[in-house]
């Protein structure tokens, strides 16, 4: 399986891409950054998704603000607890270290060809990136969660890249392999309840506590959207796209970050031009995914818990 380290601000689908990560990749490590939520709690939900799991790797926590622009958090899509929805248990122990940057800088030296595959704002990523630029040659690939053609938080930008936008222009500069899962596909895999119903008909003690975190998510955005029939779940398709590919059709395009746009800030400009002064691609574009066999490898993964 695949090595990554998964960077994340859990949150409902994030929570997701811990357990399809634990499932199908070798995970070196769980960091958390500001996003959904404030850090501590971001970290704090990971660490009880760490016990639930039994992952085996250390978390670490790092980026607590963006680089430049105030902390904005996600309370109105995870509830203020950035996991509500459900009791948690509390976690047996805090984060492994607070240095999340230091951690995925050494891990990517001294194993060449990890994916990094970051699932909440990019600030973690950018600033071992500015530490350490040789990494960009060092690991496999950036497979992220974020962008898109239309936005989520603002018209034009979706939330991981509208909450540290500079974070964002730095990754997609890098000049590693990126990989984006952005709104386009995630918005075709949509968590129904009869999806959800499936999950607690598995009947577990953790399937009982995920169709509850599922409910709420659900049952949120669905009062917030026109003509959703549930949540995105956006997160696991940035790991699907390392574990998976084949599920996925994508396009090679050059991707930058809008950063100061009066209505634009933090949107992905995707170059779809069909002519040849385009920008040279950076970033290959996740178009479409098979849901159904996406979703069936998400509830083989909450199944197979315990
Ligand atoms: C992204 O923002 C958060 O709400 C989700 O966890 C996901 O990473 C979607 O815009
Ligand atoms: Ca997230």
């Amino acid at each position: 399986p695949p090595r990554i380290i998964l960077d994340c601000d859990p949150g409902h689908d994030d929570v997701v891409a811990i357990i399809v990560a634990h499932r199908h990749t070798n995970l070196a490590g769980i960091t958390t950054v500001h996003g959904n939520a404030p850090l501590d709690r971001t970290t704090y939900n990971a660490c009880v998704m760490r016990d639930l799991l039994d992952v085996g790797c250390g978390v670490h926590s790092g980026a607590e603000r963006p680089l430049v622009a105030p902390p904005k958090f996600g309370a109105f899509v995870h509830g203020e607890s950035g996991l509500d929805g459900a009791d948690l248990p509390e976690p047996q122990a805090g984060a492994d270290s607070t240095d999340a940057v230091g951690f995925i800088i050494e891990t990517c030296r001294f194993e060449e060809g990890l994916w990094l595959v970051p699932t909440g704002p990019l600030t973690n990523i950018a600033l071992a990136l500015r530490a350490a630029p040789d990494l960009a040659d060092r690991i496999a690939g950036i497979s992220l969660m974020g962008g898109g053609t239309f936005g989520n938080r603002t018209p034009m930008a979706e939330f991981n890249i509208w909450a540290d936008p500079e974070a964002a222009e730095i990754v997609f500069g890098c000049g590693a392999p990126i990989t984006m899962a952005g709104l386009d596909v995630t918005h075709q895999f949509v968590l129904l309840h009869e999806r959800i119903d499936q999950v607690a008909a598995i009947g577990s003690d953790f399937t009982t506590l995920m169709s509850d975190l599922f409910r709420f998510f659900t049952d949120n955005y669905i009062s917030r959207h026109d003509h959703m029939p549930g949540a995105a779940l956006h997160d696991p398709l940035a790991v699907l796209a390392v574990t998976h590919p084949d599920l996925f059709e994508h396009t090679e395009r050059h991707v930058t970050v809008e950063t100061r746009g009066a209505y634009t800030t933090g949107m992905t400009v995707i170059d779809r031009r069909d002519i040849s002064e385009r920008g040279e691609p950076n970033a290959r574009v996740l178009d479409r995914v098979d849901a159904d066999a996406a979703w069936q490898i998400v509830l083989d993964a909450l199944a197979s818990v315990g």
